[in-house]
């Protein structure tokens, strides 16, 4: 029973957002425990080396650049990611350009690497020891990104008599045991253990981008293991792309992550495209929609502009 005076003694963590940059960019997302916003910035990073704008939305180059980039991020999140409050997590390693740049030295466009020969790498500059989605933005600019979640539907399903909440199923998203899959087929090792008072990893992405300073995008989504990359083609879609909010949530999407060593794609992706994918090595699954992204893009004027994504009944872009 929680009463009015533990939660006047209660004090609130607070946590400073992972930043990076992305070309002419400022994108801040969610940090630990949450896995989101270090490898998003992580695979921008990595994907900066490429000339995705050239390369155009969702061709064969493009998806092999985000599939390999994506790999990469997810072998080091299921060995160095977990709860900071217990795990040295090297986050300024896994979310710099140098790190990014020697990671891209292995991806070539010959051919796609299998998961067997992709292991966590090694992130310098450890830092020292110390779902669903909502996005709002205000009438004077300012913004909020929030993702929450109890895991699966219905979270474990038992209800706490007399008041009225779910009780979350989150301990899924520990490693159970060293590389043995979660729900989502998420692999992870020490850094994500079990321990007492400690917090299990995520993959929430809660996320907004500034262009030159004003917050220019505000997103997030559900889906898992899914929500990383979700985010990320929305992020790219919109500056790589020069999509409208709303395409670029609706556009089909892909997703990897490492292990199963399979690109998932949505329906929509050409079947000239997956044939070439295969050439190059990738073993291609089409899956079922993947994330539920919800965005807002401010435009140079202020005018907001909703992206709902039509994957989930429950989604809606409202004004005020
Ligand atoms: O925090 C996480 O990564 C998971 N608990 C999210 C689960 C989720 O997105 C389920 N919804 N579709």
């Amino acid at each position: 029973m929680i009463t009015e005076s533990d939660l006047s003694s209660y004090e609130p963590v607070v946590r400073t957002p992972v930043h990076g940059t992305y070309h002419d960019y400022d994108v801040f997302s969610m940090s630990p425990p949450s896995s989101g916003g270090t490898h998003i910035v992580q695979i921008l990073n990595i994907l900066e080396g490429y000339p995705l704008r050239e390369s155009g939305h969702n061709t064969a180059d493009t998806i092999h650049w985000m599939a390999e980039a994506m790999k990469l991020a997810y072998a080091d999140r299921s060995q160095y990611l977990g709860d900071t409050d217990y795990v040295d997590v090297p986050l300024a390693g896994l979310t710099s350009k140098s790190y990014a740049e020697a990671l891209r030295k292995d991806i070539t466009l010959e051919r796609a690497r299998p998961a067997s020969e992709i292991g966590p790498g090694e992130p310098t500059a450890y830092e020292s020891p110390e779902t669903t989605h909502f996005s709002v933005v205000d009438k004077w600019g300012n913004a909020v990104s929030n993702t929450y979640t109890i895991n699966f539907s219905y979270g474990s399903g038992i209800t706490v008599e007399g008041a009225g909440f779910l009780l979350n199923n989150e301990m899924d998203d520990f490693s159970a045991k060293p590389g043995v899959p979660n729900a989502y087929g998420l692999i992870g090792g020490e850094a994500n253990k079990v321990e007492p008072g400690k917090r299990m990893l995520s993959s929430m992405s809660p996320t907004i981008v500034k262009k030159q300073g004003k917050n220019f995008l505000v997103t997030g989504s559900p889906g898992g293991s899914r929500i990383i990359t979700t985010t990320l083609q929305v992020l790219l879609n919109v500056i790589d792309h020069d999509m409208n909010i709303q395409t670029a949530v609706s556009a089909p999407r892909v997703h990897h992550q490492w292990l199963p060593d399979e690109l998932r794609i949505e329906q929509g992706i050409s079947g000239d495209t997956v044939k070439l994918l295969e050439s190059l090595g990738h073993t291609v699954v089409t899956n079922s929609a993947m994330g539920a992204i919800q965005s807002i893009m401010v435009g140079e004027d202020g005018t907001l502009y909703g992206g709902a994504d039509p994957r989930r009944s429950t989604s809606s872009a409202q004004g005020y």
